[in-house]
């Protein structure tokens, strides 16, 4: 034979005794992980591994979603004014949230019943953060107790609660976050009742899972989650004693909808760290929650999962910040999707930003390295994206980067 016809024989010999490693490499989560290029992938990948409804549950928003989109779509319409020739080898992303220092300006926004897309939950999610040197909001609502949580984040862990119906229930999670070291505490104020999802009202989510036959043949369509949760079937969510009930009858069998501004002063007395106010929108509220005595405002609309067509997170920021005129932290919450994401809400005056689903999609995409993959994307995505722009530290970015618009200017913005 032929030398050369030889020499690809052997070669294909060697391929093909190396193809199942190969294919095994390839389907490995590593390496699906390492494929996702941006948070968008992370979040197709979470799509095909976990059940309709437990994706749809995450990804959903209210009605018609469109507060939703506008939260991402309203970062589009800004366009940016890079400067060039800055000096950009070194790029410094430190700042200080609440007098803590961190490493890089990101907020890990609190999710509930995140352990429904992997057992490895929250706690993966705050260990990717905090490795990278962010914070986590533990929510309430968490599949795992704070306790838990802040053991993968210590130091760096704050925890989230709602206005509940029961006080006891509140004072108890309070002395809780105390007791273990959480150094800020979150109240969500944009739920005085539960948001309308649509998507999981026609799945038929409830709270706890109940077992039909379409969510049956959905969960046995994804094998490796199903396995995943028969393993650790603590991280399903409980409901109301009695049986099943849809999530929105939960929430508001548990929520006061009488809450009001009286109540913030009510968690003022009681915690005194700091405190932030999340679910602001309007520029009286800002004002209203930093006479309180709120040490942070977090600009958001749930990421469109209560008021349809309310006002975008990053359209509602200018007036916010300017409301605020430096009496508190204001930080951005909803849409965040991209590094250039973050460098344009850091413009508008935001100190920090918050991500929630995205850290959600990643550990369904992949537990906790999947967790560390969004974070690892969005901090080099900031990191590049301030390069390109002329910028070197936060303290450089300003508004003088929020160019040319291509649609809405931040001045008819502000109302
Ligand atoms: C699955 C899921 C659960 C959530 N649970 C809570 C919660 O328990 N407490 C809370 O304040 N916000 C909750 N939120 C809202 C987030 O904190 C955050 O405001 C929102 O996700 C930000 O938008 P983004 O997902 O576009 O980043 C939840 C959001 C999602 C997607």
């Amino acid at each position: 034979m032929h030398p050369l016809a030889q020499l690809l024989g052997r070669q294909i010999a060697v391929d093909i005794r190396a193809l199942p490693a190969a294919a095994r490499r390839r389907s490995s989560g590593r390496s699906q992980l390492t494929r996702c290029v941006s948070v968008a992938d992370i979040r197709d990948l979470a799509r095909r591994r976990v059940p309709r409804a437990v994706f749809d549950f995450v990804d959903g928003a209210a009605w018609d979603e469109l507060t939703a989109r506008r939260n991402r779509l309203d970062f589009g319409e800004l366009s940016l004014l890079p400067q060039m020739l800055a000096g950009v080898a070194d790029v410094d992303l430190s700042t200080t949230l609440l007098g803590q220092p961190v490493s890089i300006p990101l907020i890990g926004s609190p999710t509930g019943m995140a352990g429904l897309m992997h057992p490895a939950g929250e706690p993966a999610i705050a260990g990717a953060l905090h490795r990278r040197g962010g914070i986590y909001a533990v929510s309430a609502g968490a599949s795992y107790p704070v306790e838990e949580v802040i053991r993968e984040a210590p130091g760096s862990t704050w925890l989230q609660l709602y206005l509940a119906r029961d006080r006891g229930v509140v004072e108890a999670m309070i002395a809780r976050a105390q007791a273990c070291g959480c150094t800020a505490l979150v109240v969500t104020i944009d739920v005085p009742r539960a948001g309308p999802r649509e998507r999981d009202l026609r799945n038929g989510f409830t709270v706890p899972p109940r077992v039909t036959l379409p969510t049956a043949l959905d969960a046995a369509r994804h094998p490796r989650w199903l396995t995943e949760v028969i393993r650790n079937p603590a991280v399903l969510p409980t409901g109301p004693a009695g049986g099943a009930a849809a999530l929105a009858d939960f929430v508001n069998s548990q929520f006061n909808p009488a809450a009001r501004w009286e109540d913030i002063e009510w968690f003022r007395q009681r915690w005194t760290g700091p405190l932030a106010v999340k679910g602001i929108l309007h520029p009286k509220d800002a004002e209203t929650a930093v006479q309180i005595g709120a040490d942070a405002i977090m600009v958001s609309n749930h990421g469109g999962r209560q008021l349809d067509t309310a006002v975008s997170a990053i359209r509602a920021l200018p007036a916010v910040v300017q409301a605020v005129a430096g009496d508190a932290e204001v930080y951005l919450d909803g849409g965040v999707r991209r590094g250039t994401d973050i460098l344009k809400a850091i413009a508008l005056g935001a100190r920090a930003v918050m991500v929630g689903r995205p850290m959600v999609y990643g550990i369904g995409a992949g537990g906790r390295l999947g967790a560390e993959r969004v974070v690892e994307l969005l901090v080099e995505e900031l990191r590049l994206a301030m390069a390109l722009a002329g910028r070197t530290s936060l303290a450089d970015v300003d508004d003088s980067l929020i160019g040319l618009s291509t649609g809405a200017s931040t001045g008819s913005w502000s109302r």
